[in-house]
């Protein structure tokens, strides 16, 4: 186990010389403070029950979070809530103490003994003694599946030679000639909601993340499958991975209902749009990568200049009632989007209007509505010439469509409940689905026969290893 066993004894060891050899008390009065205040186990419930409903990540009240220790040191509007060895000069001792303390607001004040649990914490210096994560997971150790994990999503590389694919935790390389796994890129993410070659094929890139904790992008290096790196951005798991066409940003869509641009090299968030209303599912970027466009849970189509961060339209019409879109896909060459959703309506628009908005707000940018589909949509992709496009839905079935004149060319049953997953393999002659059920399916696009189907990831006999591994249901 590589938990911080060696860190915690060095801590308490510090505490320990401090109270014998520096304490006020001296030996005589041990009893009281024998052992230093633990911020995970003592003053973390503390602010679980007291103060985090108020001073979470998602609405937090003078802009302090207290959800985790960086947060709480970082502090809140007024600055610092702690000053670490100074109860004195802490914000927080100041609000939670007198006759009538600030905090908790409006709600029974701590007790005394809860305030001094405080003071003395930070009085000891405010130190994190939180272990670090327990994870026997890496490129050695993988998940052990007892059941088949929900493929959320898969990805073709630009040379056709791999098909990336979704697990728990990991992201699974099978190669192309025989459908055999040839590696296995083990993350800390749990979930893997994205996947998207660079169009030189050298970054695989992943947006996911760990539900109601941290969201993460991930960039491996496909020449030795090693990681570059993972950078995590909000408090939840982010969803509809793109990158810009030179691959020195990458965008995704938050359930904080933000769009967020970072910049691949220096890590740095370069946007972060929050003009959706609702979660955002996906995100592309225009062919010159001026722009992007993205949607989400709220029906809109938004498109945002890359420079300036700024919103420039609404793409399609809102007030059609074309419902929640959960899927976009960029035609390969044109400025063209295609999406999916709720009202299984693929549709296809221009990004940049050439029609100026109306007062009917009529839909100008339409260039072509499909046919229904069978389900909610789940997926979409275009072959790499972009002559023709794929839908996966719920419900199990995918189709391939001509993009111009809109004739079905294959109807498939790519799942045995829903597809959420469709990629082309780069010649065309493939198509890739994942959904439910776990399995990935292969069909043959010229005829939409089924020519393979295999397990996304190994599934292990029930009860044969270590429990603390074992996936046991939907990621
Ligand atoms: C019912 C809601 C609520 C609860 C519970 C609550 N707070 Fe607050 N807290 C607030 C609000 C609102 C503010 C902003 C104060 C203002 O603007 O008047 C605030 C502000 C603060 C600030 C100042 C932040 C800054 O920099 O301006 C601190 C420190 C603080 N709270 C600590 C706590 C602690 C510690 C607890 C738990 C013991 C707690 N709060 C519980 C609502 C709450």
């Amino acid at each position: 186990m590589k938990v911080s066993r060696p860190r915690f004894a060095i801590y308490l060891g510090v505490y320990l010389f401090c109270f014998v050899a520096l304490s006020p008390y001296g030996i005589a009065d041990q009893h009281a403070t024998d052992s230093a205040v633990s911020y995970h186990s003592q003053v973390v419930p503390l602010l679980k029950r007291s103060c985090q409903g108020c001073h979470h990540p998602g609405d937090p009240n003078g802009d302090l979070i207290v959800t985790s220790y960086a947060d709480l040191k970082r502090g809140g509007m007024a600055g610092d809530a702690i000053v670490p060895g100074e109860p004195d000069e802490s914000l927080l001792i100041e609000l939670i103490s007198g006759d009538e303390p600030a905090m908790p607001q409006n709600q029974e004040p701590l007790s005394t003994e809860e305030v001094e649990l405080f003071r003395r914490w930070i009085l000891e210096g405010a130190h994190d003694d939180t272990p670090d994560e327990v994870d026997d997971m890496d490129e050695g150790n993988h998940p052990i599946y007892t059941v088949p994990p929900v493929v959320t999503a898969l990805a073709y590389s630009p040379d056709g030679s791999t098909l990336a694919v979704s697990g728990f935790r990991e992201i699974l390389l099978y190669d192309t000639t025989n459908f055999e796994l040839k590696a296995r890129l083990v993350g800390k993410a749990h979930r893997i909601e994205s996947l998207m070659y660079t169009a030189d094929g050298k970054i695989l890139g992943m947006a996911g993340g760990s539900p109601a904790q941290f969201g993460e992008v991930q960039l491996w290096d496909t020449a030795t499958n090693s990681l570059i790196k993972a950078i995590r951005s909000s408090y939840d798991t982010v969803y509809g991975l793109s990158f810009s066409p030179d691959a020195s940003r990458v965008a995704f869509g938050c359930s904080d209902q933000t769009v967020r641009v970072l910049s691949v090299e220096g890590e740095k968030e370069l946007i972060k749009f929050d003009n959706h209303s609702d979660w955002v599912f996906g995100t592309v970027f225009s062919t010159d990568g001026s722009h992007f466009v993205s949607a989400g849970r709220d029906t809109a189509l938004k498109l945002v200049e890359v420079d300036t961060g700024s919103f420039v339209d609404d793409i399609n019409s809102s007030n059609k009632g074309y419902g929640e879109i959960n899927t976009i896909a960029r035609h390969p060459t044109e400025d063209w989007v295609l999406n999916g959703g709720e009202d299984r309506i693929p549709r296809l628009y221009k990004i940049f209007r050439e029609i100026r908005r109306d007062v009917g707000n009529t839909d100008f940018n339409l260039i072509q509505a499909y046919e229904a589909q069978s389900g909610t949509i789940e997926g979409v992709a275009f072959s790499a010439d972009g002559s023709q496009f794929a839908t996966g839905s719920g419900g199990g079935e995918a189709r391939i469509y001509n993009t111009e004149d809109g004739t079905r060319l294959a109807s498939m049953q790519g799942d045995a409940v829903g597809v959420f997953s469709v990629s082309f393999h780069p010649n065309g002659t493939q198509l890739a689905t994942g959904g439910f059920d776990g399995k990935i399916r292969i069909f043959d696009t010229a005829t939409g026969k089924l020519l393979n189907a295999f397990m996304s990831v190994p599934i292990e006999p029930a009860g044969s290893e270590d429990v603390a591994l074992v996936v046991t249901g939907m990621t």
